[in-house]
């Protein structure tokens, strides 16, 4: 799917199950591009929260709204709007709660521009002047999201599924997934490596200092994008990131030197028996932040990026869950191993 796929025609794949006809593709991609308008409501709503928040809660917030401007029952017609109405309006969001950080006034989305190459104008656009989207960083944007689309049961995916087991809306369980993503040890994996590299590059000067600590059971350091819940080698988006790393760089002509901090970490690394006894390799986070910031994302954007990506796995997955015909409200148990009876006592 990453070499020959469009991350639309993803979304499509991973929510009904075949990929779509070119007939049906081009429909879809017509109801999207004709969704991606924000209520006006939403700039007063984006603008009233500080500049410097984070914009993963941000958009947890504006997902979680969306519920608040479409309020019509629940029907089958309606979800299907509603998906719809979350891959159109997500880029839209992302861009606007940066423009919002950086101020600068929100750029609309455009009709005439492809998914990915409205986001990036969304993105990096002004109303000074004319922004040409690079076909090139689009088409890496487009492999991005692809790559994040979905994952089996990972912490947010599982949250979605949870929090619509209670029968809340797509709306609500999808801001619920971004609250998790956003998490150091999940989605926030991503913009905690580029921290992690520019930290290498000015502190610690050496890729092996760090790793020493990164090994060390007393230090809490950890060699971020590196491990997996469930892989135990190495992750294959990860090999398609790392070439894809070196293309966008040379494209963009941007420094390598982050890339190259990356690579000697993992080098060293993989010839460790301290990660090779953990079956400790690169995850998906691993390079993806390193071809964000070529392109020019600012750090704390990335997860927002993971979640423009993951959006129609969580949906799929939520859409699954529901259409289950065995499907119950989550109840996961518990075994008690507290304290055994204890009577109360009489003087408080
Ligand atoms: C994602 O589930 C998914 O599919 C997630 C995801 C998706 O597409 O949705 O793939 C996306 O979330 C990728 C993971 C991004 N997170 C990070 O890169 C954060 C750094 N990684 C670690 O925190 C850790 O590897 C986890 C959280 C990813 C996995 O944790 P586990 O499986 O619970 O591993 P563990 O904590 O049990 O570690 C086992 C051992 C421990 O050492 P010992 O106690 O045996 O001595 O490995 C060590 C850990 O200390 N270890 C690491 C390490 N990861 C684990 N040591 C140094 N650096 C690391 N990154």
């Amino acid at each position: 799917m990453a070499q020959h796929s469009s991350f639309l025609e993803v979304a499509w794949l991973l929510i009904r199950g075949e990929l779509p006809s070119q007939e049906e593709l081009d429909g879809f991609r017509d109801e999207v591009t004709y969704h991606t308008m924000l209520h006006e409501d939403y700039g007063r709503f984006i603008g009233a929260l500080p500049k410097n928040a984070h914009p993963m809660p941000v958009s947890a917030a504006a997902v979680g709204a969306l519920a608040t401007f479409y309020q019509e029952p629940e029907t089958a017609e309606h979800v299907q709007r509603s998906i719809v109405r979350l891959i159109a309006k997500m880029p839209t969001i992302a861009a606007q709660s940066f423009k919002h950080s950086i101020g600068q006034p929100a750029i609309y989305p455009r009709n005439d521009l492809p998914y990915c190459s409205n986001f990036l104008h969304m993105m990096f656009a002004t109303p000074c002047e004319e922004f040409e989207v690079d076909p090139v960083v689009a088409r890496a944007v487009d492999l991005l999201l692809i790559l994040h689309a979905d994952h089996e049961q990972n912490c947010s995916t599982s949250t979605v599924r949870m929090v619509g087991s209670s029968m809340a809306n797509l709306f609500a369980s999808i801001s619920s997934g971004i609250s998790a993503l956003w998490g150091e040890l999940h989605g926030g994996a991503n913009q905690r490596v580029i921290e992690m590299l520019e930290q290498i590059r000015t502190e610690e000067g050496s890729a092996d200092v760090f790793l020493q600590k990164a090994k060390d059971r007393g230090d809490t350091t950890r060699l971020m994008g590196f491990g997996h819940r469930v892989y135990k080698n190495y992750d294959p988006r990860a090999a398609i990131l790392k070439k894809e790393c070196r293309t966008i760089i040379e494209r963009l002509g941007g420094s390598s030197e982050l890339l190259d901090i990356a690579m000697r970490l993992e080098e060293i690394a993989l010839g460790d028996s301290y990660f090779i006894e953990r079956n400790l390799y690169p995850n998906v986070d691993f390079y993806s932040g390193v071809i964000f910031k070529a392109i020019g994302f600012p750090t704390n954007m990335f997860t927002v990026l993971f979640t423009l990506g993951r959006l129609p796995g969580w949906i799929a997955q939520w859409c699954e869950m529901r259409a289950d015909p065995s499907f119950r409200i989550a109840r996961p148990r518990q075994v008690y191993t507290g304290a055994t009876k204890r009577s109360y006592p009489k003087k408080r």
